[in-house]
């Protein structure tokens, strides 16, 4: 095995982020994404953002050997091919120490036990952030031709992409204010309370944080080189979860360019046991293709077994992409974009081709069911909108523009 892998070979980075609700099968996918693009020679790496890390589980690679003798660091596992399963207290050290210093000893002298206080102050995000480091760090030393991700259940994914943005809202508005106060404030601060008001160091700890993560968030949104992909099962529940991902990935304007359907029960099992469950299935196939249109859907059958070790993770990957090559963007555009005008949000989709006659809007709870011809197409809208009555629409070129609020404001 090579163990060098600092050789620029000049081909553009690919960045690729699996994401959905638990168990679907994102890190078996991911896994299969990994081996199938390292096979083509690239140099992979597949990394896991998940706090509960399978990788090494199904590379079938000892524990110990990635988590205490590589400390977090990509452990080769085939030729080009490299996993990395992050270590929280390893990333504290380097990445959040005054933070992390402060915030548990503002815990402990509320009163809480010292324990307890250094757990509480591994803050939500903080391995997120982390990850957004090594990913802006390989993008920018070389180092892999193909990051893929791991990403942990969809609730978290999607915190994790509003990183970057609320951090640049927070260094710019909050955080300068706060330093000032914090240089004034500390003396008297000092002589009322017994709590310490954080010094500079701890200040420059963040802004040393800012300035490593600079970037990302183009990198992220950047249609040729980062896409997610969506991991769903053809079920209800599961179903509506994706869609709010979707939702979510297209509102932080990343790049959603395949939604893959796992576990599908194959047509050669007769067995009458599942005949419910393939009539479900159907369904929830159909209503996939509702939702996500036009983005590409890939259809996966359930597998004789778990899915573990190399070769059946590439048996999984060649049936997954089939002929296509994995690392090609398979769809570039947002399906739809929300804006905010005088007060009132403006969603606007892409329709060619559409006349107004052959339109129907209708809205049932939080989604927009929007009737084109014999087609129909759900979007599951963001809490905020699901709440407001008054809706009118209008094309505007190839767009149908749907406004939300402003009854007054007659668009029809
Ligand atoms: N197509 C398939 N056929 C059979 N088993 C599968 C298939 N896809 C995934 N599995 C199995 O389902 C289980 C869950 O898969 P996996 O760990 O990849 O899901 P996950 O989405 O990463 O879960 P988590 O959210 O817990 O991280 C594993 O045992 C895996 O081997
Ligand atoms: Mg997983």
């Amino acid at each position: 095995m090579k163990q060098d892998n600092r050789i620029n070979t000049g081909n553009p980075l690919r960045v690729i982020f699996f994401a959905g609700k638990g168990g679907v099968g994102k890190s078996s996918i991911a896994g299969a994404t990994g081996i199938l693009s390292a096979e083509s020679g690239n140099r992979t790496l597949i990394m896991s953002m998940d706090i509960a890390h399978s990788l090494s589980d199904i590379f079938d690679v000892k524990k110990d050997g990635i988590v205490d003798f590589n400390r977090g660091a990509p452990f080769q596992v085939a030729d080009n091919l490299w996993i990395q399963e992050l270590d929280i207290s390893e990333e504290i050290e380097k990445n959040w120490g005054e933070i992390y210093r402060y915030i548990s000893t503002l815990f402990n002298a509320t009163g809480l036990d010292e324990v307890l206080a250094e757990e509480l102050a591994i803050l939500p995000g903080m391995e997120e952030v982390s990850l957004l480091l090594y990913l802006n760090r390989y993008s920018k030393d070389k180092r892999f031709d193909v990051i893929v991700l791991d990403c942990a259940p969809t609730g978290e994914s999607i915190r994790f992409i509003s990183i970057p943005t609320t951090l640049e809202w927070y260094i710019k508005k909050v955080f300068r204010i706060e330093k000032t106060i914090a240089r004034y404030a500390r003396p008297i601060a000092k002589r009322v309370y017994d709590i310490e008001l954080p010094g500079d160091k701890y200040f420059d700890t963040i802004e040393f944080l800012f300035q490593r993560l600079r970037g990302v968030d183009e990198l992220l949104t950047d249609t040729d080189i980062t896409s997610v992909r969506l991991v769903t099962n053809p079920e209800k529940i599961v179903l509506k979860e994706t869609q709010r991902a979707f939702m979510y990935f297209n509102l932080f304007r990343m790049n959603v360019d395949a939604i893959i359907v796992n576990r599908i029960i194959p047509p050669s099992i007769k067995d009458r046991y599942f005949n419910d469950w393939r009539i479900t299935q159907k369904e929830q196939l159909k209503s996939a293709e509702e939702c996500f249109s036009p983005v590409p859907l890939f259809q996966v059958d359930l597998m004789k077994n778990e899915v573990l070790g190399y070769k059946n993770l590439r048996q999984l990957g060649k049936k997954i992409y089939r002929d296509k090559n994995p690392l090609d963007v398979f769809f570039k555009g947002t399906p739809y974009e929300l804006r905010k005008e005088n007060g009132i949000y403006c969603m606007s989709i892409n329709l060619p081709f559409v006349k107004k006659g052959e339109l129907n809007l209708n809205r049932v709870h939080d989604e927009l069911i929007v009737r084109v011809g014999g087609t129909k197409r759900h979007f599951l809208l963001p809490r905020h909108l699901a709440g407001i009555d008054s809706i009118t629409a209008r094309f505007e070129g190839e767009k149908l523009c749907i406004y939300f609020g402003g009854g007054q404001n007659d668009k029809e």
